[in-house]
């Protein structure tokens, strides 16, 4: 990355906490100075907030950089911990799951209630075959029994894959093999503006033209639709339920035991399967839920994101529930069907903290102020972003029309890697920085370093890195162990290497920039371009492929891409629309480009080498400097000509 030493342009206007109660201040300041004075003893402490099945001997183990250990000799059940902790008391009525679908149907489970459906399931998936540490993959929609397949994987060892539904069936096939699943748990359809999306074809499809490690299927019933079921092969959700006992043992597992596996993309062709474990994950996601949403008894708790993704995992899944929290799970579009479905369901269910993305907020603003103020959102206390950068406006307008003026609103920054929130405010601080994810949680420690590995200067961009090992991070990429080392730790020696740039302003806050690697935010989804490049490459008539992320208003970035054809093919409206479902066939709608532009050639170093940032200042409309390193400058002002009659 070259040397910025721009200033940060956007001013820092703080905005006063408008809800600062003592209790809630003294927390925040009690947490940093602890964090601050010795992070292995804060984490520590705040390891008592989970239940053991046996005391952990020694806190971490750093001998082995960077193959991080937390909580040596510890034993624990994450599920037990989410679940039957909670059924001692009062809390065992409580609802665990408020769940309303697209068509407005409701369904709630208190802690008793999904206390009995995850042990069932557990039993019943013992009794099929599936062994303690083996992975079973789940491709599943927003529904109840997602959130019980995740919990009964737990229970008894067996770490999960959650594809995310959006994913076509090649994706879903290739995280299947990945991780040689014999077990696959899914759903007949999911919901999506009135119309089924067929997860359980897509499953059949994935299945079917290869040899699968496959055996068995497990479906849950949701749309209703008729799917054909594979005799010996697939199996009913409820059956396996009914088939098992009210009761089953939770495994003992080892703090370091893998408690799931999720795939992420990264700069290659190939999704990183990364790699959570159990106790310093449970831990980690435990106190940043509970410190920085402020968790309170009485509180409903609404995350929008989708369960395939590490937010729907830490923050929908494992820290709610183990603080005991009362969930809403919505599945379903947030125009469905009107503009103000989710503050509708706000409304109705008196949700107090409300966690959502920037890509989200930039809809509802597009779509106009009279939705939310057609509904009394008073309930709220207390807002959440994260996924992408939160623009100051956004965030503005975030705490305004749907707080009411009246909310702190945490940006939180973090990764499917750290698994927990690495960078964010808490409620207890007196201003928040609209724009900017501010500091570090306590007992972590990130900094915005230069080239050389020294801490950038006030304004200056940098990458960001975390300098101490917190509990809730990954602890491999799964199988690769050396795309781990490559990835993440060789950049800077014995520091973690996030991939964003950042900088600091001259308060200290981080503003979080963005990517820096050829990896893109799709509304808030990371993409690596080379998937999308391997793909598009797969087409006869295309012979070289670049991808970019370009500026968008309401997604952050949208796809564009850059292909050359091999000769005897030539760019049309029909190959066009080809390239685009290829696309979304092959990995998902979520990667279907927005444009494509054919062109004779891409701008290339002398090397050989594709340069990107080159083609995103084209299709961004901005000045293009020095091309005189290139291969051909020629070929620059032949694509900004086409491109610019393409746009026009
Ligand atoms: C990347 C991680 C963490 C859950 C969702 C995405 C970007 C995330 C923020 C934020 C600025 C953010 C970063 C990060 N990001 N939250 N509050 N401010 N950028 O998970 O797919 O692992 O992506 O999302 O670029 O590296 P992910």
């Amino acid at each position: 990355m070259k040397h910025q030493h721009q200033k940060n342009d956007v001013a820092s206007h703080r905005v006063v906490n408008p809800l600062l109660d003592q209790k809630v201040r003294e927390t925040a300041v009690k947490l940093r100075e602890m964090g601050s004075q010795d992070p292995l003893k804060f984490w520590a402490e705040m390891s008592r907030d989970i239940e053991w099945s046996k005391n952990w001997e020694k806190v971490f183990d750093g001998s082995n950089t960077p193959f991080y250990r937390w909580f040596l000799g510890g034993q624990l059940n994450a599920s037990y911990n989410c679940i039957d902790r909670h059924l001692a008391g009062w809390r065992r009525n409580k609802a665990a799951i408020i769940f309303e679908d697209e068509r407005g149907e409701t369904r709630v489970l208190t802690y008793q209630d999904l206390y009995r459906e995850v042990n069932r399931l557990a039993s019943g998936l013992k009794k099929l075959g599936v062994k303690r540490g083996e992975v079973v993959t789940i491709y599943m929609p927003m529904i109840p029994e997602s959130v019980i397949a995740m919990l009964a994987c737990a229970r008894i060892g067996a770490p999960h894959s959650v594809v995310f539904g959006g994913f076509s069936a090649d994706a879903l096939r290739d995280r299947i093999q990945d991780a040689s699943s014999r077990f696959l748990i899914t759903a007949d359809g999911g919901m999506r503006r009135g119309k089924s999306v067929p997860l359980k074809q897509n499953v059949d499809i994935a299945l079917g033209s290869e040899k699968s490690p496959v055996e068995k299927v497990i479906v849950a019933r949701n749309t209703g639709d008729a799917v054909p079921m594979q005799q010996g092969r697939d199996l009913w959700f409820d059956d396996v339920s009914n088939s098992g006992e009210l009761y089953c043992e939770p495994e003992r597992m080892d703090a370091e035991d893998p408690l799931f596996i999720l795939y992420s993309s990264g700069t290659t062709g190939k999704p990183k399967g990364i790699l959570h474990t159990t106790g310093g994950y449970m831990i980690g996601v435990h106190t940043t839920y509970k410190y920085t949403f402020d968790h309170r008894e009485e509180d409903i708790y609404w995350c929008t994101a989708d369960i395939g993704w590490i937010t729907g995992h830490s923050y929908i899944v494992y820290a709610p529930l183990s603080n005991g929290a009362t969930v809403v799970l919505y599945e379903g579009s947030p125009d469905y069907p009107s503009q103000d479905r989710f503050w509708s369901i706000i409304e109705k269910y008196r949700v107090s903290v409300f966690y959502t993305a920037p890509t989200a907020i930039r809809l509802f603003i597009k779509w106009g102020d009279q939705w939310p103020a057609s509904h009394d959102l008073s309930s709220l206390r207390l807002l959440g972003s994260v996924g992408e950068p939160i623009n100051p406006e956004v965030w503005l307008w975030y705490y305004k029309h749907i707080g009411g003026e009246k909310c702190p609103v945490m940006d939180t920054w973090w990764q499917t890697e750290t698994g927990m929130f690495l960078i964010t405010p808490l409620p207890g601080d007196e201003s928040f920085v609209p724009g900017a994810a501010t500091c570090p949680f306590p007992g972590v420690d990130v900094a915005v370093l230069n080239e050389q590995g020294e801490p950038a200067e006030t304004g200056e961009q940098g990458y960001l890195v975390v300098r101490k090992p917190w509990p809730a991070m990954f602890r491999t990429l799964y199988k690769d162990e050396e795309r781990y080392l490559n990835t993440y730790w060789s950049q800077y020696k014995g520091i973690y290497f996030t991939g964003d740039g950042a900088k600091q302003d001259e308060e200290g806050a981080i503003w979080v920039i963005g990517r820096i690697d050829d990896v893109i935010n799709v509304s808030g989804h990371r993409i690596g371009t080379a998937e999308i490049e391997s793909v598009l490459v797969e087409h006869e008539a295309v012979a070289e492929a670049a991808v970019i992320g370009k500026k968008h208003e309401i997604k952050g970035q949208a796809i564009a891409a850059f292909v050359t054809l091999k000769e005897g093919h030539n760019g049309s409206e029909e190959l066009d629309a080809a390239l685009k479902k290829l696309v979304a066939g092959r990995i998902g709608a979520l990667a279907r480009p927005e444009e494509i532009l054919f062109s004779a050639e891409l701008p290339k170093t002398r090397s050989g080498k594709i340069i990107r940032r080159l083609l995103r200042d084209i299709a961004e409309g901005k000045i293009i400097g020095d091309t005189t390193t290139l291969m051909d400058p020629q070929v620059v002002s032949s694509i900004k000509e086409k491109y610019g009659s393409m746009e026009s």
